[in-house]
């Protein structure tokens, strides 16, 4: 009989059934022995009835513990008790491997969990949360790919920053440093001379000290970058590419959603609403007004402003015009005010932060020259970056999504760690 996997047994509804996989609870009685077999689709309950089975089946189903893999076969049909409202009655089993008591129980404490995590993803709950995250996966490179983007890489070993130096991660390259990237974005701007519009999904990396809820020193950063485009115009492809994604998971993680009770009435306003834009002094207007908060004009939002903002919103909220001074080097001053710079950050909403950085890149090559210089770069190490505004010059732009940050609003999870199988913090990189 061929196998098949548990959501097509619950689909199929009734009948004879061959399935594979994993005790994801058991009970023993005296004359049955309840398991709940899980495989990647779902669970179902499966009952082994001492005279139904042989001796043999009999002695190896007494012996399974959770995590045990095990191959069946026997009889579906609905039973309201049930966990996914289908029983199996066995008829024959077979047992792959038995396993050891499984090490992680109700009263795990989190650093044990983090510790255990490559048994920890086989949950329900980091099942359901890998699968949005490949939704998520896809949804981007389906995005860009219908827009006529190519898919670019560029080195995960780089020779200097592009964000602020004191998150650089420092390698040592045989006799020399170097460093991981935390930005596709200085090569991007190389590459779109070739291929115009590109598009990335690579790891970038964080040496960022501070233990929160939204920072990993290992992500996934989805990056774009395009030619002749403007501040209005890189916005828009954002504000898409957030619609497409919460449409993609919307169509296709509905049980996930459900596993993780997510209230997925709060992603249904991002399908039909545009997303509000606000400048930077819009945001400070606003904090003042529905918060008393005062930030002094110059002062980049921190999270728990940025947090406050969103609660005003039922879409993800775009930032504008952020003072020049505080910005990465490459983002142009506004020529209509040169205080501020034509870049924006998406603020994602229910308080999950911010999702997408992005700007226009500045043209004016002393202008990066003085940026560079002020914060403490060497100009040299930047002359390749420099040449992108020798040799044809043209106005582009382009911005950076954390894949994690969007998983985790999408899922509505507490933390960034539970957006990513194996996360990377500043205590812990294994396993
Ligand atoms: O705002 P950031 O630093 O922008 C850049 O790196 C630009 N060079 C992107 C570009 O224009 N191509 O980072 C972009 C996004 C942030 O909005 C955030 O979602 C995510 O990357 N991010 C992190 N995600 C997880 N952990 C961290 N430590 C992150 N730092 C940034
Ligand atoms: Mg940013």
């Amino acid at each position: 009989m061929g196998y098949i996997s548990v959501q097509q047994a619950l689909d199929k509804k009734r009948g004879t059934v061959a399935l594979r996989g994993w005790v994801y609870r058991e009970s023993k009685l005296k004359d049955k022995i309840f398991i709940v077999l899980r495989d990647s689709t779902n669970i179902v309950q499966c009952v082994i009835k001492k005279n139904k089975v042989t001796e043999k089946e009999w002695v190896a189903a007494s012996k399974l513990l959770i995590e045990s893999s095990v191959v069946l076969e026997g009889s579906l049909k609905e039973d309201k008790r049930a966990p996914t409202g289908y029983e199996v009655e066995v008829s024959k089993l077979q047992v792959i491997s038995y396993a050891e008591p499984f090490p992680i129980t109700k009263e795990i404490n989190e650093a044990l969990l983090l510790d255990r995590r490559h048994l920890w993803i086989r949950s329900r709950k980091m099942t359901a949360i890998l699968k949005i995250r490949s939704t998520v996966f896809g949804a981007i490179h389906e995005f860009f790919r219908a827009r006529g983007f190519y898919e670019f890489q560029s080195p995960i070993i780089i020779p200097g920053g592009a964000e602020e130096g004191p998150t650089l991660f420092e390698i040592k390259y045989f006799d020399k440093k170097a460093y991981l990237t935390q930005t596709w974005q200085l090569y991007a701007e190389s590459a779109i001379f070739a291929l115009e519009k590109i598009y990335t999904i690579a790891p970038s990396f964080r040496a960022e000290k501070s233990k929160t809820a939204r920072h990993l020193t290992e992500y996934w950063h989805a990056e774009m970058e395009l030619p002749w485009v403007d501040l209005n115009g890189l916005i828009d492809y954002a504000e898409k590419l957030i619609r497409h994604i919460v449409k993609r998971v919307l169509e296709n993680n509905q049980k996930e959603m459900e596993i993780l009770n997510r209230d997925v009435k709060k992603l249904k306003p991002i399908l039909t609403k545009s997303f509000a834009r606000i400048t930077y002094d819009d945001a400070l207007k606003l904090l003042k007004k529905n918060f008393n908060i005062a930030i002094p004009w110059g002062k980049d939002l921190r999270t728990i402003e940025e947090d406050k903002l969103s609660r005003l919103f039922d879409t993800p909220v775009f930032v504008t015009h952020y003072p020049k001074e505080i910005m990465a080097f490459y983002k142009p001053r506004d020529p209509k005010n040169p205080r501020v710079a034509l870049c924006f950050d998406l603020i994602g909403p229910e308080g999950h932060g911010e999702l997408i950085g992005g700007s226009i890149r500045d043209l004016d090559i002393e202008e990066l020259k003085r940026s560079l210089k002020s914060k403490g770069e060497k100009i040299e190490d930047y002359s390749y970056y420099l040449d992108t505004r020798r040799y044809g010059s043209v106005p582009h732009g382009g911005f950076g999504m954390g894949v994690e940050r969007v998983v985790k609003w999408l899922c509505d999870l507490a933390t960034i760690k539970d957006a990513i199988a194996f996360p990377r913090t500043p205590e812990r990189f294994r396993p």
